[in-house]
Protein backbone atom coordinates (compact mmCIF):
# COMPACT_ATOMS: atom_id res chain seq x y z
CA UNK A 1 0.00 0.00 0.00
CA UNK A 2 0.90 3.10 -0.29
CA UNK A 3 4.05 4.82 -2.31
CA UNK A 4 3.26 6.09 -6.30
CA UNK A 5 1.98 3.77 -8.48
CA UNK A 6 3.89 1.15 -10.90
CA UNK A 7 2.71 -0.54 -13.54
CA UNK A 8 4.22 -4.09 -13.82
CA UNK A 9 6.82 -4.48 -16.76
CA UNK A 10 5.29 -7.36 -18.95
CA UNK A 11 7.45 -8.21 -21.98
CA UNK A 12 5.83 -6.92 -25.57
CA UNK A 13 5.59 -10.01 -26.68
CA UNK A 14 3.58 -11.39 -23.66
CA UNK A 15 0.65 -13.78 -24.36
CA UNK A 16 -2.19 -11.49 -24.08
CA UNK A 17 -3.63 -13.12 -20.95
CA UNK A 18 -0.79 -12.78 -18.83
CA UNK A 19 -0.61 -9.30 -19.94
CA UNK A 20 -4.51 -8.90 -18.90
CA UNK A 21 -3.77 -10.45 -15.53
CA UNK A 22 -0.75 -8.05 -14.59
CA UNK A 23 -2.75 -5.27 -15.31
CA UNK A 24 -5.57 -6.48 -13.43
CA UNK A 25 -3.33 -7.49 -10.01
CA UNK A 26 -1.83 -4.00 -10.19
CA UNK A 27 -5.00 -3.06 -9.48
CA UNK A 28 -6.81 -5.69 -7.29
CA UNK A 29 -4.82 -8.90 -5.90
CA UNK A 30 -5.78 -11.81 -7.48
CA UNK A 31 -3.09 -13.79 -7.98
CA UNK A 32 -2.13 -13.11 -4.41
CA UNK A 33 -5.50 -14.28 -3.50
CA UNK A 34 -5.67 -17.20 -5.74
CA UNK A 35 -1.88 -18.34 -4.43
CA UNK A 36 -3.04 -17.86 -0.76
CA UNK A 37 -6.03 -19.54 -0.92
CA UNK A 38 -5.00 -21.94 -3.14
CA UNK A 39 -2.79 -22.00 -5.79
CA UNK A 40 0.15 -22.22 -3.54
CA UNK A 41 -1.56 -22.67 0.04
CA UNK A 42 0.58 -25.94 1.16
CA UNK A 43 -1.85 -28.57 2.24
CA UNK A 44 -0.12 -31.52 4.57
CA UNK A 45 0.47 -34.31 1.53
CA UNK A 46 -1.27 -37.58 3.51
CA UNK A 47 -5.29 -35.87 3.25
CA UNK A 48 -7.47 -39.29 2.29
CA UNK A 49 -10.66 -39.55 1.08
CA UNK A 50 -12.23 -38.04 3.96
CA UNK A 51 -10.64 -34.59 3.19
CA UNK A 52 -12.64 -34.44 0.64
CA UNK A 53 -15.78 -33.63 1.76
CA UNK A 54 -15.33 -29.49 2.42
CA UNK A 55 -14.70 -29.07 -1.21
CA UNK A 56 -17.92 -30.95 -1.91
CA UNK A 57 -20.16 -29.15 0.53
CA UNK A 58 -18.61 -26.34 -1.32
CA UNK A 59 -19.98 -27.69 -5.26
CA UNK A 60 -23.27 -28.41 -3.41
CA UNK A 61 -23.50 -25.09 -2.24
CA UNK A 62 -23.32 -23.77 -5.59
CA UNK A 63 -25.71 -26.00 -6.82
CA UNK A 64 -27.98 -24.97 -4.29
CA UNK A 65 -27.91 -21.14 -4.90
CA UNK A 66 -27.90 -21.85 -8.65
CA UNK A 67 -31.07 -24.21 -8.66
CA UNK A 68 -32.45 -22.47 -6.19
CA UNK A 69 -32.17 -18.79 -8.55
CA UNK A 70 -34.04 -20.44 -11.19
CA UNK A 71 -36.66 -22.63 -9.19
CA UNK A 72 -37.30 -18.77 -7.57
CA UNK A 73 -37.99 -17.86 -11.48
CA UNK A 74 -41.38 -19.83 -11.36
CA UNK A 75 -42.43 -20.04 -7.62
CA UNK A 76 -45.02 -17.99 -6.11
CA UNK A 77 -44.86 -17.28 -2.35
CA UNK A 78 -48.21 -17.07 -1.49
CA UNK A 79 -50.35 -19.82 0.22
CA UNK A 80 -52.57 -20.15 -2.44
CA UNK A 81 -50.25 -20.59 -5.40
CA UNK A 82 -47.50 -22.05 -3.68
CA UNK A 83 -48.11 -25.97 -4.28
CA UNK A 84 -49.48 -25.29 -7.34
CA UNK A 85 -46.53 -23.35 -8.74
CA UNK A 86 -44.29 -26.39 -7.50
CA UNK A 87 -46.09 -28.63 -10.10
CA UNK A 88 -46.23 -26.41 -12.52
CA UNK A 89 -42.26 -26.59 -12.54
CA UNK A 90 -42.44 -30.23 -12.09
CA UNK A 91 -44.84 -30.67 -15.59
CA UNK A 92 -45.02 -27.16 -17.67
CA UNK A 93 -41.70 -25.09 -17.17
CA UNK A 94 -38.78 -26.90 -19.21
CA UNK A 95 -36.23 -28.97 -17.35
CA UNK A 96 -37.95 -27.69 -13.97
CA UNK A 97 -38.18 -31.16 -12.71
CA UNK A 98 -34.59 -30.89 -12.94
CA UNK A 99 -33.76 -28.46 -11.45
CA UNK A 100 -36.35 -29.06 -8.77
CA UNK A 101 -35.00 -32.25 -8.24
CA UNK A 102 -31.40 -31.17 -7.93
CA UNK A 103 -32.56 -28.65 -5.34
CA UNK A 104 -34.65 -31.00 -3.43
CA UNK A 105 -31.72 -33.65 -3.65
CA UNK A 106 -28.79 -31.43 -3.12
CA UNK A 107 -30.74 -30.38 0.27
CA UNK A 108 -30.06 -33.84 1.38
CA UNK A 109 -26.60 -34.17 0.13
CA UNK A 110 -25.61 -31.09 1.84
CA UNK A 111 -26.15 -32.45 5.04
CA UNK A 112 -24.46 -36.18 3.72
CA UNK A 113 -21.63 -34.45 2.96
CA UNK A 114 -21.61 -32.10 5.53
CA UNK A 115 -22.35 -34.21 8.81
CA UNK A 116 -18.89 -36.72 7.27
CA UNK A 117 -16.94 -32.81 7.06
CA UNK A 118 -17.90 -32.88 10.68
CA UNK A 119 -17.30 -36.70 11.47
CA UNK A 120 -13.43 -36.28 9.90
CA UNK A 121 -13.17 -33.07 12.42
CA UNK A 122 -14.19 -35.34 15.19
CA UNK A 123 -11.48 -38.52 14.04
CA UNK A 124 -9.12 -36.33 13.73
CA UNK A 125 -9.32 -33.95 16.23
CA UNK A 126 -9.43 -30.89 13.53
CA UNK A 127 -11.28 -28.39 16.09
CA UNK A 128 -8.47 -28.61 18.30
CA UNK A 129 -5.83 -25.50 19.00
CA UNK A 130 -5.16 -23.04 16.72
CA UNK A 131 -8.01 -24.57 14.90
CA UNK A 132 -11.13 -23.53 17.24
CA UNK A 133 -12.18 -20.76 15.37
CA UNK A 134 -12.69 -23.19 11.88
CA UNK A 135 -14.89 -25.05 13.84
CA UNK A 136 -17.23 -22.49 15.35
CA UNK A 137 -17.51 -21.08 11.69
CA UNK A 138 -18.37 -24.48 10.54
CA UNK A 139 -20.92 -24.71 13.75
CA UNK A 140 -22.58 -21.59 12.31
CA UNK A 141 -22.83 -22.87 9.13
CA UNK A 142 -24.21 -25.69 10.59
CA UNK A 143 -26.70 -23.99 12.32
CA UNK A 144 -27.76 -21.12 9.43
CA UNK A 145 -27.76 -25.26 6.91
CA UNK A 146 -30.38 -26.47 9.47
CA UNK A 147 -32.69 -23.13 9.11
CA UNK A 148 -32.06 -22.42 5.81
CA UNK A 149 -33.03 -26.40 5.05
CA UNK A 150 -36.65 -26.03 7.71
CA UNK A 151 -36.91 -22.80 5.56
CA UNK A 152 -36.99 -24.03 2.12
CA UNK A 153 -39.21 -27.27 3.24
CA UNK A 154 -42.02 -24.84 4.20
CA UNK A 155 -41.94 -23.65 0.51
CA UNK A 156 -43.59 -26.38 -0.97
CA UNK A 157 -46.66 -25.95 1.24
CA UNK A 158 -47.26 -29.69 1.08
CA UNK A 159 -48.96 -31.87 4.07
CA UNK A 160 -45.32 -32.21 6.00
CA UNK A 161 -44.50 -29.05 4.92
CA UNK A 162 -47.06 -27.16 6.46
CA UNK A 163 -47.51 -29.87 9.89
CA UNK A 164 -43.51 -29.99 10.34
CA UNK A 165 -43.46 -26.07 10.49
CA UNK A 166 -46.44 -26.18 13.00
CA UNK A 167 -44.72 -28.71 15.17
CA UNK A 168 -41.31 -26.85 15.53
CA UNK A 169 -42.58 -23.05 15.88
CA UNK A 170 -44.93 -24.44 18.36
CA UNK A 171 -41.82 -25.88 19.89
CA UNK A 172 -40.63 -22.26 21.28
CA UNK A 173 -44.19 -22.06 22.75
CA UNK A 174 -42.91 -24.53 25.45
CA UNK A 175 -39.98 -21.41 26.41
CA UNK A 176 -41.75 -20.14 29.88
CA UNK A 177 -43.40 -17.20 30.25
CA UNK A 178 -42.23 -15.30 26.51
CA UNK A 179 -42.85 -18.81 24.88
CA UNK A 180 -46.58 -17.99 23.45
CA UNK A 181 -45.76 -14.45 21.82
CA UNK A 182 -42.33 -15.22 20.56
CA UNK A 183 -44.36 -18.77 18.94
CA UNK A 184 -46.88 -15.75 17.43
CA UNK A 185 -43.90 -13.79 16.26
CA UNK A 186 -42.01 -16.15 14.26
CA UNK A 187 -45.22 -17.50 12.28
CA UNK A 188 -46.78 -13.76 12.16
CA UNK A 189 -50.21 -14.97 12.59
CA UNK A 190 -52.02 -17.64 15.24
CA UNK A 191 -51.32 -20.58 12.68
CA UNK A 192 -48.86 -21.40 9.93
CA UNK A 193 -50.41 -19.17 7.32
CA UNK A 194 -49.42 -16.99 4.16
CA UNK A 195 -47.27 -14.48 6.20
CA UNK A 196 -45.14 -17.40 7.96
CA UNK A 197 -44.38 -18.51 3.94
CA UNK A 198 -43.98 -15.13 2.70
CA UNK A 199 -41.11 -14.46 5.77
CA UNK A 200 -39.47 -18.07 5.48
CA UNK A 201 -38.95 -17.16 1.47
CA UNK A 202 -37.42 -14.29 2.59
CA UNK A 203 -35.07 -15.92 4.93
CA UNK A 204 -34.75 -18.84 2.43
CA UNK A 205 -33.84 -17.11 -0.51
CA UNK A 206 -31.55 -13.95 0.59
CA UNK A 207 -30.87 -13.54 4.17
CA UNK A 208 -29.43 -17.20 4.96
CA UNK A 209 -27.67 -17.87 1.96
CA UNK A 210 -26.09 -14.57 2.43
CA UNK A 211 -25.05 -15.02 6.06
CA UNK A 212 -23.81 -18.85 5.07
CA UNK A 213 -21.59 -17.39 1.71
CA UNK A 214 -19.82 -15.70 4.58
CA UNK A 215 -19.22 -17.70 6.90
CA UNK A 216 -18.14 -20.14 4.16
CA UNK A 217 -15.66 -17.47 3.41
CA UNK A 218 -14.95 -16.96 6.72
CA UNK A 219 -14.38 -20.61 7.55
CA UNK A 220 -11.80 -21.23 4.60
CA UNK A 221 -10.25 -17.76 5.36
CA UNK A 222 -9.71 -18.86 9.24
CA UNK A 223 -8.29 -22.61 7.83
CA UNK A 224 -5.78 -21.16 5.23
CA UNK A 225 -4.61 -18.81 8.47
CA UNK A 226 -3.57 -21.48 10.65
CA UNK A 227 -2.89 -24.31 7.78
CA UNK A 228 -4.85 -27.47 7.47
CA UNK A 229 -4.94 -30.73 10.09
CA UNK A 230 -4.36 -34.16 8.53
CA UNK A 231 -5.15 -37.84 9.15
CA UNK A 232 -1.65 -37.63 11.62
CA UNK A 233 -2.72 -34.86 13.81
CA UNK A 234 0.25 -33.02 13.33
CA UNK A 235 1.82 -29.25 13.06
CA UNK A 236 3.07 -29.86 8.92
CA UNK A 237 4.49 -26.33 9.87
CA UNK A 238 6.82 -27.79 12.79
CA UNK A 239 8.90 -28.78 9.73
CA UNK A 240 9.97 -25.99 7.02
CA UNK A 241 12.52 -26.20 4.43
CA UNK A 242 14.64 -23.64 3.35
CA UNK A 243 12.33 -21.45 1.17
CA UNK A 244 9.78 -21.78 4.17
CA UNK A 245 7.70 -24.59 3.05
CA UNK A 246 6.40 -27.59 5.14
CA UNK A 247 8.68 -30.37 4.15
CA UNK A 248 5.49 -32.58 4.63
CA UNK A 249 3.14 -29.82 2.55
CA UNK A 250 2.26 -29.69 -1.45
CA UNK A 251 0.77 -27.14 -3.72
CA UNK A 252 -3.35 -27.52 -3.03
CA UNK A 253 -3.05 -26.76 -6.73
CA UNK A 254 -2.77 -29.13 -8.81
CA UNK A 255 -2.09 -31.86 -6.66
CA UNK A 256 -5.67 -31.54 -4.79
CA UNK A 257 -7.01 -29.44 -7.55
CA UNK A 258 -7.14 -32.69 -9.66
CA UNK A 259 -7.76 -34.79 -6.67
CA UNK A 260 -10.58 -33.14 -5.87
CA UNK A 261 -11.69 -33.51 -9.35
CA UNK A 262 -12.00 -37.17 -9.18
CA UNK A 263 -14.09 -36.90 -5.83
CA UNK A 264 -16.29 -34.29 -7.48
CA UNK A 265 -16.43 -36.56 -10.40
CA UNK A 266 -17.61 -39.86 -8.25
CA UNK A 267 -20.14 -37.38 -6.16
CA UNK A 268 -21.44 -36.10 -9.19
CA UNK A 269 -22.50 -39.67 -10.41
CA UNK A 270 -23.69 -40.62 -7.35
CA UNK A 271 -25.73 -37.20 -7.07
CA UNK A 272 -27.47 -38.12 -10.78
CA UNK A 273 -27.82 -41.39 -10.05
CA UNK A 274 -30.44 -40.36 -7.32
CA UNK A 275 -31.50 -37.56 -9.22
CA UNK A 276 -32.77 -39.10 -12.10
CA UNK A 277 -33.73 -42.72 -10.39
CA UNK A 278 -34.66 -41.98 -6.67
CA UNK A 279 -35.30 -38.42 -6.37
CA UNK A 280 -37.54 -39.34 -3.13
CA UNK A 281 -35.42 -41.79 -1.53
CA UNK A 282 -38.17 -44.04 -0.43
CA UNK A 283 -39.77 -40.89 1.68
CA UNK A 284 -36.92 -39.90 3.10
CA UNK A 285 -35.36 -37.21 0.70
CA UNK A 286 -38.80 -36.35 -0.24
CA UNK A 287 -41.76 -37.23 1.76
CA UNK A 288 -44.99 -38.60 0.26
CA UNK A 289 -47.16 -36.55 2.37
CA UNK A 290 -45.94 -33.51 0.79
CA UNK A 291 -47.19 -34.50 -2.88
CA UNK A 292 -50.62 -33.52 -0.92
CA UNK A 293 -50.99 -29.85 -0.47
CA UNK A 294 -51.56 -28.18 2.85
CA UNK A 295 -54.40 -28.68 5.00
CA UNK A 296 -54.84 -26.68 7.88
CA UNK A 297 -58.13 -28.94 9.07
CA UNK A 298 -56.33 -32.23 8.81
CA UNK A 299 -53.12 -33.29 10.78
CA UNK A 300 -51.65 -35.92 9.39
CA UNK A 301 -50.92 -38.81 11.40
CA UNK A 302 -46.98 -39.43 11.74
CA UNK A 303 -45.62 -35.98 11.53
CA UNK A 304 -41.67 -36.59 11.34
CA UNK A 305 -39.05 -33.53 10.30
CA UNK A 306 -36.89 -34.89 7.14
CA UNK A 307 -33.71 -37.28 8.17
CA UNK A 308 -31.47 -34.95 8.43
CA UNK A 309 -32.98 -33.24 11.73
CA UNK A 310 -34.23 -36.39 13.33
CA UNK A 311 -31.29 -37.14 15.47
CA UNK A 312 -32.02 -34.12 17.16
CA UNK A 313 -35.88 -34.24 17.20
CA UNK A 314 -35.50 -37.72 18.92
CA UNK A 315 -33.74 -36.46 21.80
CA UNK A 316 -36.56 -33.71 22.41
CA UNK A 317 -39.26 -36.79 21.89
CA UNK A 318 -37.04 -39.02 24.35
CA UNK A 319 -37.59 -36.49 26.98
CA UNK A 320 -40.69 -37.71 28.46
CA UNK A 321 -42.41 -36.87 32.13
CA UNK A 322 -40.80 -40.26 33.64
CA UNK A 323 -37.39 -39.69 31.80
CA UNK A 324 -36.65 -36.16 33.92
CA UNK A 325 -36.59 -38.13 37.24
CA UNK A 326 -32.84 -40.39 35.00
CA UNK A 327 -32.41 -36.87 33.87
CA UNK A 328 -31.94 -35.40 37.09
CA UNK A 329 -30.02 -38.99 39.07
CA UNK A 330 -27.52 -37.90 35.96
CA UNK A 331 -27.27 -34.39 36.69
CA UNK A 332 -26.57 -34.91 40.49
CA UNK A 333 -23.85 -37.86 39.54
CA UNK A 334 -22.38 -35.46 37.00
CA UNK A 335 -22.03 -32.73 39.95
CA UNK A 336 -20.69 -35.28 42.13
CA UNK A 337 -17.95 -36.55 39.81
CA UNK A 338 -17.08 -33.24 39.32
CA UNK A 339 -15.97 -32.90 42.36
CA UNK A 340 -14.50 -36.13 43.01
CA UNK A 341 -12.71 -36.01 40.00
CA UNK A 342 -12.04 -32.48 38.18
CA UNK A 343 -9.38 -30.39 39.19
CA UNK A 344 -11.47 -27.30 38.62
CA UNK A 345 -11.20 -24.42 41.37
CA UNK A 346 -12.99 -25.04 44.40
CA UNK A 347 -15.48 -21.53 43.20
CA UNK A 348 -15.98 -23.36 40.05
CA UNK A 349 -17.02 -26.45 41.73
CA UNK A 350 -19.56 -24.72 44.16
CA UNK A 351 -20.87 -22.72 40.90
CA UNK A 352 -21.71 -27.05 39.50
CA UNK A 353 -23.09 -27.57 42.23
CA UNK A 354 -25.44 -24.69 42.56
CA UNK A 355 -26.32 -25.33 38.33
CA UNK A 356 -26.76 -28.51 38.99
CA UNK A 357 -29.08 -28.01 41.94
CA UNK A 358 -30.98 -25.07 39.86
CA UNK A 359 -31.58 -28.09 37.18
CA UNK A 360 -32.56 -30.53 39.05
CA UNK A 361 -35.30 -28.44 40.87
CA UNK A 362 -36.28 -26.67 37.62
CA UNK A 363 -37.44 -30.54 36.61
CA UNK A 364 -39.27 -30.81 39.29
CA UNK A 365 -43.10 -31.62 37.26
CA UNK A 366 -44.19 -29.17 39.69
CA UNK A 367 -41.64 -26.53 38.38
CA UNK A 368 -41.25 -27.00 34.52
CA UNK A 369 -42.21 -29.76 32.07
CA UNK A 370 -40.87 -32.41 30.29
CA UNK A 371 -42.01 -30.35 27.14
CA UNK A 372 -39.75 -27.57 28.05
CA UNK A 373 -36.90 -29.36 28.74
CA UNK A 374 -37.50 -31.99 25.62
CA UNK A 375 -36.64 -28.25 24.00
CA UNK A 376 -33.74 -27.65 25.84
CA UNK A 377 -32.41 -30.98 25.39
CA UNK A 378 -33.01 -30.63 21.67
CA UNK A 379 -31.10 -27.45 21.71
CA UNK A 380 -28.25 -28.41 23.67
CA UNK A 381 -27.53 -31.88 21.90
CA UNK A 382 -26.96 -29.55 18.77
CA UNK A 383 -25.09 -26.95 20.79
CA UNK A 384 -23.01 -28.94 22.85
CA UNK A 385 -21.01 -30.11 19.54
CA UNK A 386 -19.69 -26.59 19.25
CA UNK A 387 -17.78 -27.10 22.54
CA UNK A 388 -15.68 -29.98 21.00
CA UNK A 389 -12.24 -27.66 21.27
CA UNK A 390 -13.27 -27.45 25.17
CA UNK A 391 -13.71 -30.68 26.02
CA UNK A 392 -11.42 -32.83 24.18
CA UNK A 393 -8.20 -32.81 26.22
CA UNK A 394 -6.55 -35.63 24.72
CA UNK A 395 -2.60 -35.60 24.35
CA UNK A 396 -3.18 -36.86 20.61
CA UNK A 397 -5.34 -35.02 17.79
CA UNK A 398 -5.76 -37.68 15.81
CA UNK A 399 -7.73 -40.72 16.08
CA UNK A 400 -4.88 -42.85 14.96
CA UNK A 401 -2.35 -42.28 18.41
CA UNK A 402 -4.89 -42.50 20.78
CA UNK A 403 -5.85 -45.70 22.81
CA UNK A 404 -7.68 -48.34 20.73
CA UNK A 405 -10.44 -48.28 23.11
CA UNK A 406 -10.96 -44.71 21.43
CA UNK A 407 -12.14 -45.80 19.12
CA UNK A 408 -14.89 -47.97 19.96
CA UNK A 409 -16.35 -44.91 22.24
CA UNK A 410 -16.46 -43.29 18.92
CA UNK A 411 -18.18 -45.86 17.05
CA UNK A 412 -21.30 -46.50 19.59
CA UNK A 413 -21.70 -42.51 19.75
CA UNK A 414 -22.05 -43.06 15.91
CA UNK A 415 -24.40 -45.88 16.25
CA UNK A 416 -26.13 -43.79 18.89
CA UNK A 417 -26.56 -40.79 16.32
CA UNK A 418 -27.48 -43.18 13.29
CA UNK A 419 -29.77 -44.85 15.66
CA UNK A 420 -31.09 -41.66 16.76
CA UNK A 421 -31.87 -40.99 13.50
CA UNK A 422 -33.66 -43.91 13.01
CA UNK A 423 -36.05 -43.74 15.41
CA UNK A 424 -37.07 -40.01 15.31
CA UNK A 425 -38.61 -41.16 11.56
CA UNK A 426 -40.21 -43.92 13.40
CA UNK A 427 -43.42 -43.49 15.27
CA UNK A 428 -42.83 -43.96 18.92
CA UNK A 429 -43.85 -46.94 20.06
CA UNK A 430 -42.29 -47.45 24.65
CA UNK A 431 -39.32 -50.20 23.39
CA UNK A 432 -37.96 -47.01 20.97
CA UNK A 433 -38.74 -44.51 23.36
CA UNK A 434 -36.67 -46.44 26.06
CA UNK A 435 -33.91 -46.78 23.19
CA UNK A 436 -33.72 -43.77 22.19
CA UNK A 437 -33.72 -42.80 25.83
CA UNK A 438 -30.30 -44.34 26.20
CA UNK A 439 -29.35 -43.17 23.11
CA UNK A 440 -29.81 -39.83 24.44
CA UNK A 441 -27.86 -40.65 27.73
CA UNK A 442 -24.98 -41.90 25.82
CA UNK A 443 -25.09 -38.95 23.05
CA UNK A 444 -24.48 -36.55 25.86
CA UNK A 445 -21.97 -39.02 28.00
CA UNK A 446 -19.86 -39.18 24.80
CA UNK A 447 -19.54 -35.02 25.51
CA UNK A 448 -19.82 -34.36 29.20
CA UNK A 449 -17.12 -37.21 29.90
CA UNK A 450 -14.56 -36.29 27.09
CA UNK A 451 -12.55 -33.98 29.40
CA UNK A 452 -11.57 -37.69 31.06
CA UNK A 453 -11.99 -40.28 29.05
CA UNK A 454 -9.77 -38.46 26.47
CA UNK A 455 -7.36 -38.39 28.50
CA UNK A 456 -7.64 -42.48 29.79
CA UNK A 457 -5.54 -44.92 28.31
CA UNK A 458 -1.68 -46.30 26.57
CA UNK A 459 -1.30 -43.25 24.04
CA UNK A 460 0.77 -44.21 21.12
CA UNK A 461 4.08 -42.41 20.21
CA UNK A 462 2.89 -39.35 17.50
CA UNK A 463 5.41 -39.33 15.00
CA UNK A 464 7.08 -36.15 14.32
CA UNK A 465 6.78 -36.44 10.49
CA UNK A 466 3.73 -37.40 8.30
CA UNK A 467 2.66 -41.01 7.62
CA UNK A 468 3.06 -41.36 3.97
CA UNK A 469 3.06 -43.99 1.78
CA UNK A 470 3.24 -42.58 -2.42
CA UNK A 471 1.00 -44.49 -4.74
C1 LIG B 1 -21.29 -25.19 3.80
C2 LIG B 1 -20.61 -25.94 4.64
C3 LIG B 1 -19.13 -26.09 4.69
C4 LIG B 1 -18.20 -25.84 3.71
C5 LIG B 1 -18.44 -25.36 2.28
C6 LIG B 1 -16.91 -26.17 4.27
C7 LIG B 1 -15.73 -26.08 3.57
C8 LIG B 1 -14.50 -26.51 4.02
C9 LIG B 1 -13.33 -26.70 3.22
C10 LIG B 1 -13.25 -26.45 1.70
C11 LIG B 1 -12.33 -27.13 4.02
C12 LIG B 1 -10.92 -27.50 3.58
C13 LIG B 1 -10.93 -28.87 2.96
C14 LIG B 1 -11.18 -29.97 3.97
O1 LIG B 1 -10.46 -29.99 4.98
O2 LIG B 1 -12.10 -30.77 3.75
C15 LIG B 1 -12.86 -27.21 5.38
C16 LIG B 1 -12.16 -27.59 6.51
C17 LIG B 1 -12.69 -27.71 7.77
N1 LIG B 1 -14.03 -27.62 8.11
FE1 LIG B 1 -15.53 -27.08 6.86
N2 LIG B 1 -17.06 -26.55 5.58
C18 LIG B 1 -18.39 -26.54 5.87
C19 LIG B 1 -18.98 -26.88 7.08
C20 LIG B 1 -18.27 -27.26 8.21
C21 LIG B 1 -18.88 -27.64 9.47
C22 LIG B 1 -20.38 -27.71 9.71
C23 LIG B 1 -17.85 -27.90 10.34
C24 LIG B 1 -17.91 -28.30 11.79
C25 LIG B 1 -18.82 -27.98 12.65
C26 LIG B 1 -16.61 -27.72 9.63
C27 LIG B 1 -15.35 -27.87 10.18
C28 LIG B 1 -14.16 -27.86 9.46
C29 LIG B 1 -12.84 -28.09 10.02
C30 LIG B 1 -12.50 -28.36 11.49
C31 LIG B 1 -11.93 -28.00 8.96
C32 LIG B 1 -10.40 -28.16 9.05
C33 LIG B 1 -10.12 -29.59 8.77
C34 LIG B 1 -8.69 -29.99 8.86
O3 LIG B 1 -7.82 -29.15 8.62
O4 LIG B 1 -8.46 -31.18 9.22
N3 LIG B 1 -16.90 -27.32 8.34
N4 LIG B 1 -14.19 -26.83 5.34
Amino acid sequence: MGGPFKETQVPANAPVGHKALAWVDDRFPLSKLWNDQWGKYYAPKNFNIWYLFGSLAMLVLVLQIVTGIFLTMHYKPDANLAFGSVEYIMREVPWGWLVRYMHSTGASMFFIVVYLHMARGLMYGSYRKPRELIWLFGFAIFLCLMAEAFFGYLLPWGQMSYWGAQVIVNLFGAIPVIGPDLSLWIRGDYVVSDATLNRFFAFHVIALPLVILGLVAAHLIALHEVGSNNPDGIEIKDNLDADGHPVDGIMSHPYYSTKDFFGVSVFLLIFSAIVFFAPEMGGYFLEYNNFLPADSMKTPPHIAPTWYFTPFYSVLRATTADFMYVLMAAIAAYVVFIWLKSRLAYKTKIAVAVIGLVLIVGMLPQVLDAKFWGVVLFGSSVVIIALLPWLDHSPARSIRYRPDWHKYVYIVFALCFVTLGYLGTQLPTPAYTILSQVATLLYFAFFLLMPWWSTMGQFKPVPTRLTFTPH
